[in-house]
């Protein structure tokens, strides 16, 4: 299974199924891609209704026939204005999409409509959090009961999500084999750098530092 980081909080998974998480790329002075270049894709999550998270989700699920996955809110809204294939779902709650699973999971931040949301998702025998944007909560902990993460995305920026120091103090909540830093570097608000986060990470997981392009394999 292939990753790529896209910029800002924008993911691309391409293992038996193609999905995209928070695709924000119109507008992101970081992107790694232009929404059109996207020309297919299965899933398209999104965390919450912020722009830099829904972004180009609603364009990509259009011109790719993708499944849009959100909150119950959102999803209702979508398929009505935008006229795409949209499931909703909310916390606690499990979608199965053939052998890739989807669970919605709690996020600690704020949203327009509806609640902002994690995704733990399951594809190919790998599990996969994404945290959106949140702050750090103790459940966290009782996640690292439930899944045994292969890859954690973690926001950084701090101001609107964590910062460095709660973002490494969720990763030991979390225990992911593997943590890619994201949400940072994207605007001047969010400046960090993800070497301090590598630092304080240490040995509790490794570190995967990509540029918006870059990819690892799973
Ligand atoms: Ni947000
Ligand atoms: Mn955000």
């Amino acid at each position: 299974m292939r990753v790529r980081y896209l910029g800002h909080s924008a993911v691309e998974i391409q293992g038996s199924k193609t999905i995209y998480i928070d695709p924000f790329l119109s507008g992101n002075p970081v992107a790694a891609v232009k929404p059109e270049a996207i020309r297919s894709a299965d899933l398209v999550l999104v965390t919450h209704d912020h722009e830099d998270h829904l972004g180009d989700a609603a364009p990509i699920a259009k011109q790719t026939g993708a499944t849009l996955v959100a909150t119950h809110e959102i999803a209702v809204r979508l398929e009505q204005e935008a006229g795409i294939k949209a499931e909703g779902m909310n916390m606690g709650g499990t979608l199965s999409f053939g052998k890739a699973k989807v669970h919605m999971v709690h996020a600690l931040h704020t949203a327009y409509a509806t609640h902002p949301v994690g995704f733990v998702l399951e594809l190919d025998g790998k599990t996969i959090y994404h945290l959106g944007d949140t702050a750090l909560f103790g459940d966290m902990r009782l996640y690292a009961e439930f899944w045994r993460f292969d890859l954690a995305f973690v926001p950084i920026g701090d101001r609107y999500t964590m910062g460095p120091v709660s973002a490494a103090k969720a990763v030991e909540f979390l225990r992911p084999k593997k943590v890619v830093p994201i949400h940072y570097n994207t605007f001047p608000l969010i400046e960090q750098d993800p070497k301090r986060f590598a630092d304080l990470v240490g040995r509790t997981a490794e570190t995967v530092i990509l540029a918006p392009g870059e990819s690892l394999e799973l």
